[in-house]
């Protein structure tokens, strides 16, 4: 079994770590966070992630799963990935200091070998970066030409988080981005052998496209949902109108297809904040503005917005008003704050003098280190609404979907929701006598009720 090694473990690195260990291959995990290290050899996952847990165990059981803060013990691996992070600088360009320091670590460690390793990097990079950063630091160290010395591919990831260790069992496609042929065939025999099922679609191309293809596909996605969060604003404005309706409409065009079509509060999370504004600036420093791409940024900034707005607006001011606010995490099925539109919005309403007290199932800690003791910490979704003059859905755990509608009616101080996921049936919550505002719902039809 090819023995290979994992810089950076955050959720790709960590993910795709566990993942070769089940398939049997040795793993070294490197990563400068002594912190880290300690809870990863613990057994310990430092962020929630459906079946990490288990992985993990699996993977130390294994005694072939190493984690280290010192990189030279990658010298007797055969294949390398770079998953480190990629942030943005103050101005929106992206740092590529973590990549560079990987890289260096990978050629230092394996400058004594005679073996040639294959470089993977996996971490969101701008297109020119494998070439033109980290080739030149393999190849400097190293004293070798790619190809011969070692064999460097672009390798983007396109798993979801809280989907972590499915999307990577089953990848859609592979996008293998190379400058030298045998870089290419040998990473693709590499993950034939790991996928031996074969579905998933290889693509071998550039180094510059395997990059490009990731931001475009995170651009893409994320411009979808901006586009169907302003129509959904649009159907606000109309009587009768419901987003979901119109989303499903026009989903079953299969050029438009069903998928990323949820209008809400805005997109979060450490990648597509990150990436669209990496992609604004890449572009504009190749002097081209990305006008849609702009757009869809500014659409969502603005969003979150609009719910804070909404829920003032109806409540008169927020002044003395106690706000429930359900879900923190940037989305169901992880811990993770990292852009969360919750804290943005929880601040707002802070600033407006409103006592705000939160619940999310997995993101209270995260939370807690993040804004302190600004707002009060509920122990459920229940004790949360209790005495409450609104409630708001901020992330769409399945929990929250389960929430009886007299329960708002029976435990707030005005049953007033802002369902901002859209995860209630609005007859429903109405019949039960919930005042309810959603996102892309439109004021109520007078007509359209009398009939039903
Ligand atoms: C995203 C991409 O989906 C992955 O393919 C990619 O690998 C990853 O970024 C990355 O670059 O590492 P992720 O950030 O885990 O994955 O989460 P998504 O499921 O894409 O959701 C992103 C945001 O969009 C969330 O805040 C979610 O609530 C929001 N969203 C998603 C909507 O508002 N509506 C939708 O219909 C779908």
């Amino acid at each position: 079994m090819f023995k290979t090694s994992v810089f950076g473990l955050g959720p790709v690195g960590l993910v795709t770590a566990v993942c070769l260990a089940r398939k049997g291959y040795p793993v070294l995990c490197v990563d400068s966070d002594v912190k880290r290290v300690r809870q990863v050899r613990d057994g310990a996952p430092p962020f929630f992630e459906p079946g990490l847990a288990e992985y993990l165990k699996h993977s130390i059981e294994t005694g072939r799963f190493n984690v280290t803060t010192d990189p030279s013990s990658n010298a007797q691996s055969e294949l390398s990935y770079i998953t480190v992070g990629t942030p943005n600088k103050s101005d929106g360009s992206i740092d590529l200091t973590y990549v560079k320091k990987a890289s260096l670590d990978i050629a230092k460690s394996i400058s004594e070998s005679n073996n040639p390793q294959i470089v993977v990097v996996k971490s969101t990079v701008i297109p020119g970066t494998t070439r033109n950063v980290i080739k030149p630091i393999l190849e400097r160290e190293l004293g070798k030409k790619n190809g011969t010395g070692f064999f460097l591919c672009s390798n983007p990831e396109f798993l979801r988080q809280g989907n972590a260790i499915y999307d990577t069992e089953h990848p859609d496609r592979i996008v293998i981005g190379s400058d030298d042929q045998e870089a290419s065939s040998r990473l693709e025999r590499f993950y034939l052998n790991y996928y031996s099922s074969g579905n998933s679609k290889i693509i071998k191309t550039t180094f510059e496209n395997a990059e490009l293809i990731k931001y475009a596909n995170n651009a893409f996605l994320a411009t979808k949902i901006s586009f169907i969060n302003c129509i959904a604003n649009i159907a606000e404005l109309i009587p009768g109108a419901d987003v979901r309706i119109v989303a499903d409409g026009i989903g079953v065009d299969d050029r438009i297809g069903t998928k990323f079509l949820n209008a809400g509060l805005g997109w979060g999370g450490s990648c597509f904040p990150k990436d669209i504004k990496a992609l604004i600036s890449f572009s504009k420093s190749l002097d081209y503005e990305p006008t849609l791409i702009d757009a869809t940024l500014e659409t969502n900034d603005k969003q979150w917005q609009r719910i804070a707005e909404m829920c003032k607006g109806e409540l008169g001011g927020l002044g003395g008003k106690r706000i429930a606010v359900l879900g923190l995490a940037f989305k169901p099925n992880t811990d993770d704050l990292r852009e969360a539109v919750s804290i943005k919005l929880v601040r707002r309403l802070l600033e407006e003098k409103a006592t705000i007290v939160v619940y999310d199932p997995a993101a209270m800690r995260n939370t807690k280190d993040t804004i302190g003791n600004t707002v009060e910490y509920a122990r459920s979704s229940e004790t949360c609404i209790d005495g409450s003059d609104c409630c708001i859905i901020v992330t769409e755990w399945d929990q929250f979907r389960e929430i009886p509608p007299n329960t708002f009616v029976e435990r707030m101080r005005q049953p007033f929701v802002i369902d901002g996921r859209r995860i209630y049936d609005p007859i429903r919550l109405r019949a039960a006598g919930v005042r309810l505002l959603a996102i892309g719902l439109g004021p109520e039809d007078s007509n359209q009720r009398q009939n039903t």
